[in-house]
């Protein structure tokens, strides 16, 4: 497998979001072979189980999104020490028919900002139970808890510092060898 289709999931819908930024950031920080397609989650139902089947044109396409991706990153903030309702309510969509869930087998990184100095550790922590009865095998190492400070983006958006910068590089080329030994052949 050269080149890896990687799908981004953003746990926040809001349009100035660190956490969206921080996906911009490692989509332009990666290897030249690894393409990205970053998975809409502002517009699904709130999951009802009577609905599951046939699903709305909208739930449709997140699981042939989800099934179409070598891997998934998960780049979430944290709300009330866990993962936002609107990403929970898109792994719940995406779970279903049961048996028959788009996540399972691929494998998943996790990353979460926040101005907050935990750095979005127990999110990350309730999400990784999640991924685990998703089948979804997920990168241990390194930790990405983003700590966004007030340096942390420049006026144009993008990570200011060359630090940041580099462990955020170094992140994505370790999930990227995690997504080659993980990845089912599809
Ligand atoms: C927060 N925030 C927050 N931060 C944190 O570190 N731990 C937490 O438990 C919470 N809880 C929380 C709940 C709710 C409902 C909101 C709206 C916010 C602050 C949060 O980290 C901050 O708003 C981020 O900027 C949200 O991420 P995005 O939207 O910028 O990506």
């Amino acid at each position: 497998m050269t080149q890896l289709n990687i799908g981004t999931v953003v746990g926040s819908i809001r349009k100035a979001s660190i956490n969206a930024r921080i996906a911009d950031a490692l989509e332009r920080l990666a290897p030249p072979s690894v393409a990205f397609h970053r998975i809409r989650i502002d517009d699904l139902p709130l999951y009802n189980q009577d609905l599951d089947n046939p699903p709305v044109a909208e739930v449709h396409r997140l699981r042939q999104e989800v099934r179409s991706a070598d891997g998934i990153i998960f780049v979430t903030p944290e709300y009330n020490r866990s993962i936002p309702g609107v990403l929970k309510n898109a792994i719940d969509h995406a779970s279903r028919p049961h048996r028959e869930g788009a996540w399972v087998g691929k494998p998943a990184g996790v990353i979460g900002a926040t101005p907050g100095a935990l750095g979005t550790a127990p999110a990350q922590q309730h999400l990784r139970n999640v991924l685990a009865c998703l089948g979804m095998p997920t990168l241990a190492q390194p930790d990405a808890f983003i700590h966004v400070d007030e340096g942390f983006f420049s006026a144009e958006g993008l990570v200011a510092r060359g630090a940041d910068r580099d462990f955020l590089t170094r992140w994505m080329a370790h999930y990227v060898e995690w997504v080659r030994k993980h990845a089912p052949a599809r």
